[in-house]
């Protein structure tokens, strides 16, 4: 691993696929620099949702980004359904996307001195942002189980059957969108590894991952 040429991992999948948490556990594993660049996303749709703006005007959605820096990556409000669906509308933006292009390769290829390496989680990691990342995974589920994780996240044992619909819905609509949409669409590349996680729990796919990112160091 030289300074020239950080090892990148780029993890790919939809909404509440559980990649943020491969992501964490794969960075703290490696001792590698974690960017989830959804968490950009989701900060611009904030800033558009708290100044009362509309997440579909370029316009609204543009000041959005002006103001990123001001905002807390980590604010578990940005973490909640409508922000991510509010995320998921700036997000099919090109303009929009290009404000974030440059910070996130910046990230993928500057580690800091005391990280072996870098991992981004996001939609076109592996197809945009990092084409030439080492390792590639597009990690996925069926919607109904994601849907079931975000339920359980959001609710914990308090959420009711029309929850659970709203936050499935919710997560069909920003499937589709994401999907769909024009400027780069979430899709696997052709080179990723694809990791279902439907039916296997979090310390399966973390295994499986490891097993995979090792054969390629
Ligand atoms: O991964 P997430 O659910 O936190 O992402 C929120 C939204 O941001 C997602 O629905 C689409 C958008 N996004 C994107 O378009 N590109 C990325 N690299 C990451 C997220």
């Amino acid at each position: 691993m030289t300074a020239n040429k950080p090892f990148i991992i780029a993890i790919d999948g939809p909404a509440a696929s559980g990649k943020g948490t491969l992501a964490r556990r794969l960075a703290e594993h490696y001792n590698f620099a974690l960017l989830d660049t959804g968490a950009l996303y989701r900060a611009v749709g904030w800033n558009v949702i708290r100044a009362g703006g509309d997440p579909e005007n370029e316009s609204d959605a543009l000041k959005g980004t002006k103001i990123l820096s001001e905002v807390n990556l980590n604010n578990p409000e940005l973490r909640t359904e409508p922000i991510g669906a509010a995320a998921s509308k700036v997000a099919s933006m090109p303009a929009v996307r290009r404000t974030l292009v440059d910070f996130q390769r910046h990230f993928a290829h500057n580690p800091p001195t005391d990280k072996d390496g870098t991992i981004l989680d996001g939609r076109d990691i592996g197809t945009v942002i990092c084409p030439d990342a080492q390792v590639k995974i597009f990690i996925t589920a069926e919607v109904e189980t994601r849907a079931k994780r975000r339920f359980i996240e959001e609710y914990s044992e308090d959420g009711t059957a029309k929850e659970y619909s709203r936050i499935l819905e919710d997560l069909k609509v920003r499937d589709e969108r994401d999907m769909n949409r024009a400027a780069s669409p979430l899709k696997k590349a052709e080179n990723a590894h694809l990791i279902n996680t439907t039916n296997s729990d979090i310390e399966a796919v973390f295994e499986a991952a490891v097993k995979f990112v090792s054969s390629k160091m």
